[in-house]
């Protein structure tokens, strides 16, 4: 049956008024929010603010932290942020002259960082290599070749969201061991690792091994800028000495252990929302013929790719915010504004928000 409409309606409207609120998938937070605060907390956090405070405080958050990862209070050393721990190493531990070698696309922060600090990066590309042992033999040739001061690994992958395996780490951090190089690894997103895959257990068997974690990503205290870096109790002893006194805040401090104490469900839901929600976007992507590029399904963020579309700047138009591939170039020449990283949502509205708006983009580039 015909039937009859105005045909005004066919046509974009013009309207002052928005109809889309901002779906964040950029930043790499928690998207599912902070855990539960008691609100005693609050009151607590006031208390001896005028004060540099008392070393038990962190003492404290050293024994809670190395029971949380499972390793020793003296191999920690605190920081603001993770980044504050790649500062530290950057700046201090390592000697002026340094050299860096990574697989991009990585974590740009820690480049750029290493690079102000006056280091010389390097990288490999990991799409070059169909599989980690052809990776780990490049990187090892490449080691062998002409050794850097240090290697750095991102374990989650930012922007990609993958994870090596640990075989793959061992090995390599024995191959940075016989030439003298570090090996750093990041393992921000951390969290979304299961135990048997975090390198954290080896920091006390290797001088040459340091393992980043931090409080932002899978433990939802992004605003408190809280970090930490394991390493064997000698080189730990040389970051202890490094770091400026005092450097996470008080604050910072008390709601890390508050978390860590009483952290009920909020870590198991946040694995568990993060792979349900993780899957069905992938899948939408792909309905949508965006791709993903190899990832997790376990992690929160995920690099896609769409062929001569400026990705990031085209889900804007829709109020879809992502953090676009140009910035991950300097670590990866091949990624650039076709591939964006999307953070994962943390809830079905925000799901079907996606879906929608993709849908509606591509209804727009086929008419
Ligand atoms: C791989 C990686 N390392 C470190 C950081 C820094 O996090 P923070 O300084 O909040 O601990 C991030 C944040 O995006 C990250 O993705």
């Amino acid at each position: 049956m015909n039937i009859q409409i105005n045909e005004q309606l066919g046509q974009e409207q013009s309207s002052y008024v928005a109809p889309y609120y901002t779906l964040d998938c950029a930043l790499g937070i928690n998207s599912l929010g902070a855990p539960k605060l008691s609100p005693e907390l609050g009151a607590e956090l006031l208390k001896e603010v005028d004060l540099y405070y008392c070393h038990s405080h962190l003492a404290e958050l050293a024994t809670n932290t190395a029971c949380y990862v499972g390793t020793k209070p003296e191999q920690l050393t605190f920081t603001n942020g993770s980044l504050g721990a790649l500062e530290l190493i950057f700046n201090k531990l390592l000697p002026k002259e340094k050299s860096m070698l990574g697989v991009g696309p990585q974590f740009v922060e820690a480049v750029s960082e290493f690079q102000i600090a006056g280091g010389t990066y390097r990288s490999l590309n990991m799409f070059d290599y169909w599989n980690e042992d052809e990776l780990l033999h490049a990187l090892k040739a490449e080691l062998k070749s002409n050794p850097p001061t240090i290697v750095y690994i991102d374990n989650p992958n930012n922007p990609t969201g993958l994870i090596y395996t640990r075989t793959t780490l061992m090995e390599l951090c024995r191959a940075c061991n016989e030439v003298g190089s570090i090996l750093l690894i990041d393992e921000a997103y951390g969290e979304f690792l299961a135990v048997e895959e975090s390198m954290i257990g080896a920091t006390a068997e290797f001088d040459n091994l340091i393992v980043l974690r931090t409080f932002s990503k899978g433990l939802g205290l992004a605003g408190i800028r809280l970090g930490y870096a394991v390493s064997s109790k000698k080189l730990a002893h040389y970051l202890n000495q490094s770091v400026l006194p005092f450097a996470p805040s008080l604050p910072a401090i008390k709601v890390a252990n508050h978390v860590l104490c009483n952290m009920g469900t909020y870590l198991r839901d946040t694995q568990e929302q993060t792979q349900t929600y993780k899957v069905e976007l992938m899948e939408l992507l792909s309905e949508h013929g965006i791709e993903v590029m190899p990832t997790s399904i376990k992690t929160p963020i995920l690099l896609a790719y769409m062929k001569g579309v400026d990705l990031a700047g085209w889900l804007k138009k829709a109020e879809i915010l992502t953090c676009s591939g140009s910035h991950f170039h300097v670590t990866c020449q091949e990624v650039d504004e076709q591939y964006t990283r999307m953070r994962v949502v943390g809830n079905r509205r925000d799901l079907v928000q996606l879906d929608q708006r993709i849908g509606h983009l591509t209804s727009q580039i086929n008419a």
